[in-house]
């Protein structure tokens, strides 16, 4: 095997270098492809040979029964679990199986967790603020002054994110699903090529889940996204592609009525 090619598959040693040099290779269209990945607690199958292909600008939709396996897929392509076996493919080079939590951030791999992180006793605006300027490839200090062009990325952001009345506000004071919509917009500012969100809207009132539909869509295209939740009225607003996963591995994928329709999906999950 040529050097060239070694690099190219990504199976050495991680390299920072070789992430933070380019842009991700997206030349099949292909953002995420998972191979065969499983993964073990105890002799528990958690994911078992899980393969999932997810396309550049992609919002896809993953349900199914609780204990599947969806958060530990998230785990796995984050880093935060490595797989027994398998390979999980960033862009056409990257094997995020190979780096560490951190790489993969910054490789352009953002998560939301159920519970938000956002900075309390900041406002809105100075967390979108901390965010950017967290993001290591723009390298600021955390006192530098914004210029007019970074106080334009924030003021876009806020009206993205629907909080542009609230920008002095302090985040603690927000509505649960006000705050959820910050943390995405914290994640956003980093501008991640995949944002992965685990039960978004949980939580959230109906009024909350539907703005969350219409920012979710507004932001297909340009980010993909994969998006865990049970409330189904929330996926069928938003869904093209529905994945169902049933002990670890994939059951049933496709448009959302082909997916409601089957069977074994209304059998393990929706007939319950
Ligand atoms: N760290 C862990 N240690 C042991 N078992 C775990 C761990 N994480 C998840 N599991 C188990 O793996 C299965 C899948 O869990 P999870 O990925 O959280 O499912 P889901 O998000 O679809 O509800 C569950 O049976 C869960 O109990
Ligand atoms: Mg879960």
């Amino acid at each position: 095997m040529s050097a060239m090619v070694h690099a190219g598959l990504g199976t050495g040693e991680s390299s920072p270098g070789r992430i933070a040099a380019g842009g991700l290779d997206l030349t099949h269209g292909t953002v995420l492809y998972l191979d065969d990945i499983s993964v073990s607690f105890d002799g528990f199958k958690a994911l078992d040979k899980l393969s999932l292909t997810i396309d550049a600008g992609e919002l896809r939709c993953v349900i199914g029964p609780n204990g599947a396996g969806k958060t530990t897929m998230m785990d796995v392509i984050t880093g935060k679990t490595r797989p027994d076996a398998g390979t999980v493919f960033f862009g056409q080079t990257i094997d995020l199986t190979h780096l560490t939590e951190a790489e993969i951030a910054q490789a352009g791999v953002g998560r939301k967790f159920q519970k938000p992180t956002i900075f309390e006793h900041h406002t809105v605006f100075e967390n979108l603020e901390l965010s950017m300027k967290a993001d290591k490839r723009v390298r600021k200090t955390l006192f530098a002054k914004l210029s007019s062009e970074e106080r334009d990325r924030i003021a876009a952001m806020l009206a993205r994110i629907g909080l542009a009345g609230d920008a002095g506000r302090i985040a603690g004071l927000l509505s649960h699903g006000q705050k959820q919509w910050l943390e995405i917009g914290m994640l956003l500012m980093q501008e991640p090529q995949l944002l992965l969100l685990d039960e978004p809207v949980a939580g959230m009132s109906d009024e909350e889940t539907e703005k969350t539909a219409e920012l979710f869509l507004s932001l297909a295209g340009r980010h993909s996204l994969v998006v865990v939740e049970h409330d189904m009225a929330f996926i069928e607003k938003i869904a093209r592609k529905v994945t169902v996963l049933h002990e670890g591995s994939v059951i049933a994928e496709g448009p959302m009525e082909q997916v409601q329709n089957d069977p074994r999906v209304i059998e393990v999950y929706l007939g319950r």
